[in-house]
């Protein structure tokens, strides 16, 4: 099932990877949420190794490259998103591969000192696994730090500014979407619970240093906003949350 699922997903990364160049990067937390300038997760990056889970088109990596990060490094599970990343950083040496995170495909243990994700984790089929993985591949003392829609923001709906919940908060679990980003692209995404994330961490043996659940930036705070039905609104953030952003130490 689980592969199912991966292959799935996959084929349908590669059909709506465009719809995502240089969208959810750092230093770019999430939709209308603080972003590292404001948050500083990362801390000095200099000389540092860094792993990103879910790379995308690497405009991530190259914000770490810009920081001064000495050794850049992903996973991904589009081929699609390997070819741009490769384009986006094409000036730099990285070492990119085209897998799930969830498996095991031989990358170096007890050797990162950060190990990040950008709107990427929650893709995962088995978080258990690839919390234990990041976990591995980190050094003692090093950082992982991720943001994911927040789970609560999902079951807002909002109808002329009047939000209610709608759906079942308790429920866990994949959920498929047939045309994801409104192309022909089925994508199953599993659908979990913020204290999900946080047990997990717990269980692979992480310290958890810091839960950020997003407010806008200081900037979006100034002034009357117009209400807004839309998905992503100034007027929703400012009362909700969209992303929420984990630090964790091993
Ligand atoms: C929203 S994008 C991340 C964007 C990225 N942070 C950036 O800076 O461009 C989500 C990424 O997760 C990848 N992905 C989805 N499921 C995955 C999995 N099981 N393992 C690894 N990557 C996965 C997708 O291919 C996609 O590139």
């Amino acid at each position: 099932m689980k592969k199912e699922v991966l292959n799935q997903n996959k084929e349908s990364w590669n059909t709506v990877a465009h719809h995502f160049n240089g969208v959810d990067a750092l230093p770019s937390y999430g939709p209308l949420a603080q972003t590292e300038d404001e948050l500083n997760l990362l801390g000095e990056l200099t000389h540092k190794k860094v792993l990103e889970i879910g790379y995308g088109s690497g405009h991530s990596l190259r914000y770490m490259a810009n920081r001064g990060a000495s050794e850049l490094w992903g996973v991904d599970l589009s081929l699609n998103q390997k070819h741009t990343a490769e384009q986006t950083l094409a000036d730099l040496t990285t070492y990119l591969y085209c897998a799930p995170m969830e498996e095991e495909i031989g990358l170096p243990v007890e050797y990162f000192d950060v190990v990040y994700s950008i709107f990427a984790i929650g893709w995962t089929t088995d978080l258990e696994a690839t919390f234990n993985l990041i976990y591995q591949y980190l050094k003692k003392g090093g950082s992982f730090i991720f943001s994911w829609d927040h789970p609560l923001y999902v079951h807002l709906k909002s109808k002329n500014g009047q939000i209610t919940l709608d759906g079942s908060y308790q429920e866990e679990g994949p959920h498929t979407f047939l045309n994801f980003k409104g192309e022909d692209a089925t994508m199953v995404i599993q659908k979990r619970k913020m204290s999900t994330y946080i047990n997990e961490l717990i269980k692979a043996g992480f310290t958890i240093q810091e839960v950020v659940e997003s407010d806008v930036s200081e900037i979006d705070k100034e002034g009357e906003v117009p209400i807004s039905d839309r998905y992503y609104s100034l007027y929703k953030a400012r009362k909700f949350p969209t992303t929420m952003i984990i630090k964790a130490v091993k």
